[in-house]
């Protein structure tokens, strides 16, 4: 492939990542309750002294905590689990 090819197509595909669907929270639910209950419950979501006040720290740590089980989840999974976990629990807002 010629390099201005390439280029454009990198561009194509970067474009496209980036013009993502929003969040599915119903998604992330689904993922929630199949693969994530075996450490800990919703209260540690819900706990007077939980640890995580923005957004993008929850996402952190939704990518951290399926990272330890090796769930091998693409970004937008992470996504859609922080989606729920917002709308549900922490009420960030969008
Ligand atoms: C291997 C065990 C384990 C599994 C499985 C697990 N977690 Fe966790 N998770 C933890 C531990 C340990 C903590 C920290 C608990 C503490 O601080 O008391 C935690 C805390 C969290 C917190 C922070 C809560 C807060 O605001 O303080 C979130 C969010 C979270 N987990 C999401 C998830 C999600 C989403 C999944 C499913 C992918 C998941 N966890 C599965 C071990 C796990």
């Amino acid at each position: 492939m010629k390099p201005l090819r390439l280029v454009t197509a990198l561009l194509a595909c970067m474009l496209t990542t980036v013009r993502a669907d929003p969040p599915d929270a119903a998604a992330g639910r689904q993922l929630l309750d199949e693969h994530c209950y075996a450490c800990h419950g919703d209260e540690v979501y819900t706990r007077p002294d939980r640890r995580f006040n923005t957004r993008s720290s929850l996402a952190t740590q939704v990518q951290r905590c399926q990272l330890a089980q090796n769930l091998q989840w693409f970004d937008e999974d992470v996504e859609n689990v922080t989606e729920y976990l917002s709308d549900r629990f922490y009420h960030f807002g969008k």
